[in-house]
């Protein structure tokens, strides 16, 4: 029964390969379908090559969500906010991930595996998952996301 199963992409870096690899256990024992990436093993990768990765798959609608992890989230989420139709919050507390959801629509989660921990990290992709967009007023600003690249 794959098509009922919720699916997920993830990637990571050398740096957060421990974090991802934990996260993905979680994800698989919750019942999701996970589609790893990468990187496989701690020998030092570049970042920006998993952050495309996933993120050009949740750009192009392959998989409605991702997460991506490297030592600080910050440079994954520098790369996945440059595609089209991503919205990346990088998450180091329930407050935040629960509020991407709810106000920003976030569809890759950003955690750094030098941040956080295994446990606070686990609670982050639960409530990131569980919570609804609100939509209404958060949706019209959200639509203006897409017509930046109309801007330019
Ligand atoms: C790798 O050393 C580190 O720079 C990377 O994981 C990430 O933190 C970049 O933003």
């Amino acid at each position: 029964m794959r098509e009922n199963k919720t699916q997920i992409v993830i990637g990571s870096d050398h740096a957060a390969y421990q974090l991802k690899e934990k996260i993905k256990a979680y994800l698989i024992e919750s019942g999701m379908d996970v589609k790893d990436v990468g990187t496989y093993s701690e020998d030092s990768v570049d970042y920006a090559d998993f952050g495309i990765k996933v993120s050009k798959m949740v750009s192009a609608g392959e998989y409605e969500r991702g997460i991506l992890f490297c030592g600080t989230g910050l440079g994954m989420s520098m790369v996945a906010n440059k595609f089209p139709h991503v919205r990346a919050g990088l998450c180091s507390g329930l407050f935040s991930a629960i509020m991407s959801r709810r106000h920003n629509d976030s569809n890759i989660l950003v955690m750094g595996g030098r941040v956080i921990g295994e446990e606070l990290a686990k609670e982050i992709v639960r409530v990131w998952l569980e919570t609804p967009f609100e939509g209404g007023r958060h949706q019209l600003r959200i639509d203006k996301f897409d017509r930046i690249e109309e801007m330019m």
